[in-house]
């Protein structure tokens, strides 16, 4: 993985380089072992620690098994976000039939694009069983972006050292929104 060096201040704070953004294609639902491992590998360079690493796996994993389910085929890009601090920027979309009520679906127990009542058989167990409520507690930050008729778009951030209390903001909000 080829990297540069950060600019400015960040430099003298930094473990490594800050790798180069990389993208890979997701066909099917295996793809998700493979991807985790890429995403545990650039987290790693970037400089998270073996939890953190695990938790962009999982959260990697997850979202692709879900395009591989629900849409067939998509992608997965990595980058580093370095302003307003170091991070990593998780961004997996598809063209498949996007999601009807995307709030809905960050809760719990809500699988195969119905609510789980309790003893309910699942038909895939391919995924965590807690599936997007799960991504949504390991990252910083999820913003699903719903096109209908164009697929789903799921943007995540992890910081790499996320203050106490709550979550950073996106660089395109500003940094006076940063925490
Ligand atoms: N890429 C996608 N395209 C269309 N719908 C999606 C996509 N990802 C998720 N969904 C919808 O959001 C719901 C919740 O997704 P989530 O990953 O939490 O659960 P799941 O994949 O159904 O089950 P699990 O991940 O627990 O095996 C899904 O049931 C599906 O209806
Ligand atoms: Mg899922």
């Amino acid at each position: 993985m080829c990297g540069r060096a950060l600019p400015g201040p960040l430099m003298s704070k930094l473990p490594s380089l800050v790798p180069e953004p990389l993208s890979f294609d997701i066909g099917n639902e295996h793809d998700r072992f493979w991807c985790a491992a890429e995403g545990r590998r650039y987290a790693s360079v970037i400089g998270f620690d073996a939890k953190a690493q695990g938790e962009v796996a999982i959260c990697i994993a997850e979202l692709v098994s879900n395009v591989a389910k629900f849409a067939g085929r998509g992608t997965l890009a990595l980058s580093t976000v370095t302003e307003p601090r170091l991070g990593m920027r998780i961004v997996v979309e598809d063209a498949g039939p996007g999601i009807d009520n995307p709030a809905s679906v960050f809760e719990d127990g809500f699988s195969e694009g119905r609510r789980l009542e309790p003893g309910t058989q699942r038909r895939s167990g391919q995924g965590l069983g807690v599936g997007l409520g799960a991504v949504a507690r390991m990252m910083s930050h999820v913003e699903m972006e719903n096109a209908p008729g164009r697929g789903l778009r799921v943007v995540c951030i992890k910081w790499l050292d996320p203050p106490r209390g709550g979550s950073g903001a996106f660089p395109a909000s500003g940094p006076s929104s940063a925490r």
